[in-house]
């Protein structure tokens, strides 16, 4: 059975991954800080959660050290993510540390720690759940949250030519609007009509999906994905 570190594995599209993963005969130990509502009444053997936050990168070592003690891992999904959106000057100090901390540095530190093994075993695969904004250069009212999105696809792109002479694979997701929390602390929404956002599932199946592609024909890497709803049309948050 492959085993998998997936962050961000309580709520929206990580939560929707963790399901699809065990589904389909994967071991999951996730990672997220609140697992009390969503993740009750899923059935199975095939996961352990681990309540942990991820901005605590000193102890985070130790965590990733005591999985590997169970045996080594075959795939690291960098899902957990976090987004605050307005005027740049708007935002505080303390939430520009904990996007670039949640979005860029964990996942450049997770990395890190499962590629020896990977490397030695001569496989692995690292899967960064990113966002369309990486991709673009108008992230108006985002540009702090787009620049660490940026920021992880360029390291994800980078570390996949570092590594792939030792058999590692690396593969960007790059979604654009998709129902979940994640817009907790913006004014909008995402569009309300079905051709106007993604749902988490979708994301979960076609990651998941490409997972097995790579399994089933070893020779190959995929890089990037881009996954965009027919329409795109944000919906203002009504004022209470
Ligand atoms: N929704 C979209 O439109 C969209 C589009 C493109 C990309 N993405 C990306 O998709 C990923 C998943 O987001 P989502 O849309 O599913 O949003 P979500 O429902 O808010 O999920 C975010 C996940 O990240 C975890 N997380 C955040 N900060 C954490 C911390 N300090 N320690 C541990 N876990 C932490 C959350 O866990 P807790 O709640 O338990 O803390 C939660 O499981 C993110 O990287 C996001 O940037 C989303």
């Amino acid at each position: 059975m492959k085993r998998v570190l997936l962050t961000g594995a309580s709520s929206g599209i990580g939560l929707a991954m963790l399901k699809e993963l065990i589904k389909r005969d994967y071991y999951v130990y996730g990672i997220g800080r609140d697992f009390s509502t969503d993740t009750n009444g899923l059935a199975s053997d095939k996961f352990r959660l681990l309540s942990f936050d991820l901005t605590d990168t000193v102890e985070l070592p130790q965590l990733v050290k005591n999985i590997l003690n169970d045996g080594p891992l075959d795939i690291l999904i960098n899902n957990a993510g976090v987004a605050y959106y307005g005027n740049h000057e708007t935002i505080s100090a303390e939430n520009i540390t904990e996007m670039v901390t949640t979005n860029l540095t964990v996942p450049m530190i997770l990395s890190k720690l499962v590629l020896p093994a990977m490397k030695q075993k001569g496989s692995g695969m690292i899967v960064n759940i990113s966002s369309v904004t990486a991709k673009s250069t108008n992230n108006t009212h985002g540009c702090a949250y787009g620049a660490t999105k940026a920021g992880l696809s360029s390291f994800g792109m980078s570390l996949f030519e570092e590594a792939r002479k030792s058999g590692v694979k690396v593969m960007n997701i790059h979604p654009d609007l998709t129902d979940t929390a994640l817009y907790r602390n913006a004014d909008f929404l995402p569009g309300e009509d079905n051709d106007a956002h993604l749902e988490a599932e979708e994301i979960a199946k076609m990651t998941v999906d490409s997972i097995d592609e790579m399994y089933r024909i070893p020779g190959l890497n995929i890089s990037d994905i881009t996954l965009r709803p027919q329409k795109n049309v944000i919906q203002k948050k009504q004022k209470n």
